[in-house]
């Protein structure tokens, strides 16, 4: 018989991209979907294809519609989990629950999913009887599907990094924001920008409307284009923020590591002015010297999204930038070589497309494991 699925927060971001993959991948056709709102209960069911299902949205919150289903999908964010996960369990609720949200992620009954990485431990997991499924950070699954070969070959001692990461890491208010800041600053520019203007009087008439009370920061709280965020979520008793935090944590839990075998990792977690691709560049200590043409050989066999980009200019240019991977599901790793602190510090720069495999792919493909 084919498994009840419910959908709770599936119109947002994470949630639509999500839908729109399943759709392309005809996921619908292995379950029967059940869509739940959490404001819009009695509107109707989501159009497919052209098509309004039939039905009408059921009550994300109604916990007897809820215990009903054989699995959850919820990109509704934090406070849902908290507050519906808790009562669920408690409630005697067996079903698996799959979850965007980083709030059950370091539970010990949870499996942070990341297939091409871990997909054998979610695999023995689920024999094993565990229920909740959560993706990773965004950052963490880009980080692994990068450097799955140096990973998986245990070739790391220690990585440290530096994201660039995009307005839509925030949510959909953050892109808002960055949207207007560039119609702000078009307003002025659609009358001044000419040849005869001094570049330096254009420059001094920005920074003074980017610095004025007025200018859009409802949710970036300072202007991100034309600037960057060094700041990204809360701050930590040890002065990481947490997003730099969960890269260690994450990826060492995921990996399965523990004590001595930990992996440290650490660095500076930056937003900048992309739409939806995180960057990051990698320094990471090798465990050993290994040449770069091995190194590259094993980054690129160990699955089947990441590629190599040469180490050169014009291909970098080309293929290395959040432009150029927006909306894809591809892992192009470059500028890799050997750094100066010596043969075993290898140098990369690695994208990927934040709310794909960042976010919605790795619930999509978990949720297969599960049927
Ligand atoms: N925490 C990430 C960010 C989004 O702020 O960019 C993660 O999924």
């Amino acid at each position: 018989m084919k498994k009840l699925v419910g959908f709770v927060g599936w119109r947002g971001m994470v949630g639509s991209v999500l839908l729109k993959r399943m759709l392309e991948e005809n996921d619908f056709e292995k379950f029967i979907p059940v869509f739940f709102s959490t404001s819009q209960v009695g509107k109707k069911n989501p159009k497919f294809k052209k098509k309004i299902l039939p039905g009408f949205l059921k009550d994300a919150y109604n916990l007897e519609e809820l215990m009903e289903l054989d699995i959850i999908i919820t990109c509704q964010g934090s406070d849902y989990t908290q507050k519906i996960y808790p009562i669920l369990r408690s409630s005697g609720w067996l079903g698996y629950w799959i979850d965007a949200a980083s709030d059950l992620r370091m539970n010990k009954d949870s499996v942070i999913v990341l297939d091409p990485i871990n997909g054998k431990n979610i695999k023995q997991s689920i024999e094993n009887g565990l229920k909740t499924f959560i993706g990773s950070n965004c950052t963490v699954s880009l980080m692994m599907l990068a450097l799955g070969g140096l990973f998986r070959n245990n070739l790391i001692e220690w990585i440290s990094f530096s994201t660039y990461q995009a307005a839509s890491g925030g949510g959909s208010g953050y892109i808002m924001d960055l949207l207007q800041q560039v119609y702000c600053l078009n307003k002025y520019l659609y009358k001044n920008l000419d040849l005869s203007t001094s570049i330096l009087k254009i420059e001094k008439d920005i920074t003074k409307i980017m610095n004025k009370n007025n200018f859009p920061v409802k949710n970036s709280l300072v202007p991100l284009i034309l600037n960057l965020i060094p700041w990204i979520d809360s701050r930590m008793n040890n002065g990481q923020s947490r997003e730099e935090w969960k890269m260690e944590k994450e990826t060492n839990k995921i990996l399965k590591k523990k004590n001595k075998d930990i992996i440290k990792i650490d660095g500076n977690c930056v937003r900048i002015g992309a739409l939806r691709c995180h960057s990051q560049s990698f320094l990471i200590k090798l465990k050993k010297n290994i040449n770069i043409n091995d190194i590259e050989r094993i980054i690129s066999n160990d699955n089947k999204w990441v590629s190599i980009v040469p180490n050169e200019k014009s291909e970098s240019l080309k293929k290395l930038t959040p432009l150029s991977i927006t909306g894809t599901l591809k892992i192009p790793i470059g500028r890799i070589r050997k750094s100066s602190l010596g043969q075993k510090y290898l140098s990369a720069f690695s994208i990927g497309d934040q709310l794909l495999w960042g976010a919605a792919e790795p619930l999509r493909r978990v949720l297969k494991f599960l049927l």
